[in-house]
């Protein structure tokens, strides 16, 4: 995890830094730290928590240098305090490192340095690296770039790094691998490092995304270039950034989460804008035009994918098994990793990641790419290393998500989900004309649906008031609902610390039943569809033992309405496209409890927005 920031320009580093670590705050807050050359002198200050404490120990006023370099930690070696907190310094401290990632052969590294007489302050992995660092440089009397690249060779695990250099104030060294690092290229020889775009894109939009063993060098006489591990020159490949300033900022919300929650009417529209005709009934999507064949007639579909977009998963086969009819295997990506599982030649595996960068996806679709399987990326961010590690794919186009319960990302995949739905079950035939032309009816009137699914936010408030106390909550959901059950409980324990479960409807009476009292709100998703019937008998079972019920239900729905203790109700859609609406009540309950427990909502205690370890 981690975000890092580095800059080398005309301008003072520091206030650049802070707004960048800002930016990268999702990234992970246990601490932030900068290093700046400041008047000749390698100044550093970090702490523990968050950027705005930083903020506090720093005087901004003194601080004029114009190379720098920051960091927000997630930490993963070392417990979260002031000294773990990066930048981490050479032993003359004349070299500064920041480093998002793992350093996996740290011990025997470090043990080694001790020998030669290095001495640690920290008990992170990245210390050691810098150490390394060094200790090449002043063995082998090489320069900078030299010392960092035999260093890597030494180094097993995942890292973008920055160093700084206080012996040369006009450069800063950059090195990934596994971990995502962007360089922005500035006017006049003025550069940025960062983790994602969103820390460079208000000064900036030429961007270059590293690949795994390059090494980058800003250089205020010799601009940019960039050599592998290997030492082969790479020519810098620049792209145009597409993202805009305004979707980084609240805009009136309080909180990213509220503000995405809001987006949803647009960001669904923007994950189908050119990709569906409803009056010419057709449907595609990029990504699938040069695999279609081996999509339509592939034996078997493998999803693979973490948290939320685990949920959208088991969402995409329903969606695909129903209308396509191909099997379809949703696995979280971490197990399926570390299971020897049976890949074949010719597979189609499909990783879904918000965020591009889950160590957990990534890591899976590289052993199923060994494998031979054709690897189809469903990722919101762009250019991130799941999109680029893909053979093809699909954006889903919701923007930032910065929130991390992720909410507007969740139904933007859905729409890309059930559009390659549509593609493949059109290609085999598996769709009748009408059930087609339906369903693109219904998908168009979906942004307007939500927008009216919104409009329920005064009675989830109350809702949300009555049982803001509770120590635990049941979702249940059946069919397509059942994921969005799941979907609900994730999203109430990540943000409000509830404990919550999502349950199929039916398999309550296995077992949790056994819980329901009056203290245990259960959360129902009764709309009108083929299940209706059963799950309106598993509320009655819930009543019959006392139990609370929330109730979501389809407009104008009378009989669940004289069961449940509150409704909350959304509008007629297909079948198939109710998770669309059902879920975003669940999203905003979770969030009114979560600002009425006084929780902090856009950063949840021990999480981050990616997570970019296994
Ligand atoms: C969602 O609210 C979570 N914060 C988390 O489960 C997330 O969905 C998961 O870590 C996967 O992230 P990704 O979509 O970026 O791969
Ligand atoms: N391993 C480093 C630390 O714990 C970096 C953490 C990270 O990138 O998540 O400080």
């Amino acid at each position: 995890m981690c975000g890092i920031v580095g800059y080398l320009g005309t301008k003072p580093a520091y206030p650049i830094l802070l707004k960048g670590l800002k930016r990268l705050e999702y990234r992970g807050y246990d601490s932030s730290g900068v290093a700046i050359i400041n008047n000749d002198e390698l100044e550093m200050f970090k702490c523990k928590g968050k950027v705005v404490n930083l903020e506090g120990i720093v005087d901004e006023k003194a601080m004029t240098g114009t190379i720098g370099i920051g960091h927000t930690r997630w930490a993963t070696h070392g417990v979260p305090n002031d000294v773990n907190a990066h930048p981490h310094m050479s032993e003359n401290s004349e070299l500064a490192i920041i480093h998002n990632g793992i350093i996996e052969n740290y011990g025997p590294l470090k043990t080694e340095l001790i020998k030669r007489g290095y001495t640690f302050q920290s008990d992170t992995d990245t210390e050691v690296l810098i150490k390394l660092i060094e200790e090449i440089q002043k063995k082998g009397k090489f320069d900078l770039f030299e010392a960092i690249r035999f260093a890597l060779k030494e180094v097993v695990g995942a890292y973008a790094m920055v160093v700084i250099n206080k012996k040369n104030p006009d450069q800063l060294i950059a090195a990934k691998m596994g971990s995502p690092l962007v360089v922005g290229i500035g006017k006049d020889n003025e550069f940025f490092f960062a983790s994602d775009a969103t820390p460079i894109i208000e000064y900036t939009k030429n961007v270059v995304y590293l690949e795994d063993g390059e090494i980058a060098i800003v250089d205020r006489q010799n601009g940019l270039k960039i050599r592998t591990i290997h030492n082969k020159t790479v020519k810098p490949f620049i792209q145009e950034l597409e993202m805009n300033l305004e979707t980084l900022e609240l805009g009136g919300y309080p909180h990213f989460m509220l503000k995405e929650i809001y987006e949803q009417p647009r960001s669904v529209k923007d994950s189908m804008r050119g990709r569906i005709q409803v009056n010419t009934g057709t449907v595609s999507l990029g990504g699938m035009r040069d695999y279609l064949d081996q999509m339509v007639n592939a034996k078997r579909i493998i999803i693979v994918a973490c948290g939320t977009s685990w949920h959208s998963a088991l969402l995409g086969e329903y969606l695909i098994e129903d209308l396509a009819r191909i099997p379809v295997e949703v696995e979280y990506a971490s197990e399926f990793r570390y299971r020897n599982p049976v890949i074949n030649e010719g597979d189609v595996v499909i990783a879904i990641s918000q965020s591009g960068e889950t160590a957990d996806t990534l890591a899976a679709i590289k052993l199923a790419k060994s494998k031979g399987a054709l690897i189809y990326g469903i990722c919101n961010v762009i250019g991130s290393t799941i999109a680029r590690e893909s053979h093809t794919g699909s954006y889903t186009h919701a923007g930032p998500e910065i929130g991390v319960a992720s909410t507007k990302a969740f139904t933007a995949q859905l729409t890309a989900l059930m559009l390659m739905a549509l593609v493949l079950g059109k290609e085999k035939g598996t769709i009748e004309a009408p059930t087609f032309q339906r369903l693109l009816v219904g998908m168009d009137a979906l942004p307007d649906k939500i927008e009216k699914v919104l409009k329920t936010n005064d009675v989830v408030y109350s809702i949300a008031e009555k049982f803001k106390d509770v120590n635990n909550m049941l979702y249940l959901g059946r069919g397509v609902n059942f994921p969005v059950a799941l979907e609900g409980a994730l999203k109430l324990k990540e943000i409000s610390y509830i404990h919550a479960e999502g349950y199929p409807a039916a398999e309550m009476k296995h077992g949790p039943i056994a819980l329901i009292d009056e203290n245990m709100p259960v959360i129902i998703i009764a709309t009108k569809d083929a299940s209706y019937e059963k799950v309106v008998s598993n509320m009655q079972e819930v009543k019959a033992r006392g139990g609370v019920i929330i109730a979501i239900v389809t407009e104008g729905d009378t009989q669940v309405k004289s069961i449940a203790d509150h409704v909350i109700e959304i509008p007629i859609t297909e079948s198939i496209l109710v998770p669309f609406l059902s879920v975003i009540p669940l999203q905003l309950l979770s969030y009114h409890i979560a600002v009425m427990r006084d929780c902090n909502v856009d950063q949840p205690r021990n999480l981050a927005k990616s997570v970019t370890v296994e």
